[in-house]
């Protein structure tokens, strides 16, 4: 018996990366996962090497039609949406994000994936979950708890997630749905994301990591199944009693 054994699992964005290994980790115990992404060859390949009866269906989380068309198709195959996980994320559109840089285009750019992509995940994904219940995970970030003057607009994002996870969680329980809703806050983890934060601004990539390695107390990157662990544990049953809360996966960097 998995952990998340037979629900109904949303991962969008999960062709690579942190949204790959938590539909990974949700597939191997038990849940039966439909991936999403808009880079259909990747997904598609994820979608066929997971264990269990895994699907991808192609979604841009900017547009509303994809959310109706996704909701549809999980609900008519499956009866039912157990736990959904918006994942999908943009960090920047150029090479450079501070404030300075960032102009009106690039900030509605990120904004229309990272929170707008966000609020429909959680506006449709309580319509197809509240008849039976489920649970909601939100990836923010640090960026969403911290000032980040280099990346203002994905900071702002990240910072717009989890208010607005919180204010789904108080929602859904009072309405008496069932519904859980958290958000997760990653740190530094290794992913094609986390190379192009590296990449950011100049200097060496491999020395970026470097250096942002020593600002965590546990002295390594993350990786992207450690985070695909805590979101599997706010999918399943044991967090039966946590919803509104920020889980942070830094490696202690925040604590500071
Ligand atoms: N990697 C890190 O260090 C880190 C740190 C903090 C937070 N996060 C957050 O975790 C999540 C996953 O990050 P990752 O590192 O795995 O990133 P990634 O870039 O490796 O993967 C992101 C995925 O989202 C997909 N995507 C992007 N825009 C999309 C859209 N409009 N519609 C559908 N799919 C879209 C991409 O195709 C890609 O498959 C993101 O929300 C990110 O902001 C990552």
């Amino acid at each position: 018996m998995g952990r998340v054994q037979d629900k109904i699992a949303i991962v969008t964005g999960g062709a690579t990366g942190i949204g790959r290994a938590t539909a990974r980790r949700l597939a191997e115990e038990g849940a039966l996962v439909t991936i999403t992404d808009r880079n259909v060859e990747a997904g598609q390949a994820v979608a066929a090497e997971l264990p269990g009866n895994a699907a991808f269906i192609a979604q841009d989380v900017r547009l509303e039609d994809d959310w109706k068309a996704l909701m549809a198709a999980v609900t008519e195959r499956h009866g039912r949406l157990d736990i959904l996980v918006n994942n999908a994320g943009i960090l920047a559109t150029g090479p450079s994000q501070d404030l300075e840089a960032t102009d009106l285009e690039q900030w509605r750019a990120v904004q229309a994936v990272n929170a707008e992509g966000v609020f429909l995940g959680c506006h449709h994904g309580i319509g197809a979950m509240k008849a039976g219940g489920g649970s909601i995970i939100n990836l923010s970030s640090i960026a969403g708890l911290i000032g980040t003057p280099h990346l203002a607009a994905y900071g702002a994002s990240k910072g717009a997630v989890r208010q607005l996870s919180k204010s789904v969680a108080v929602y859904c329980g009072r309405k008496g749905y069932g519904i859980r809703c958290n958000s997760v806050h990653p740190g530094i983890i290794r992913t094609d994301m986390g190379d192009q934060v590296m990449g950011l601004g100049g200097g060496d990539p491999q020395a970026n990591w470097e250096s942002r390695i020593g600002l965590v107390p546990l002295g390594e990157a993350g990786e992207a199944v450690d985070v695909a662990n805590c979101i599997l544990f706010l999918a399943s049953d044991e967090a039966r009693h946590v919803t509104g809360a920020e889980l942070v996966v830094d490696g202690g960097m925040t604590a500071i």
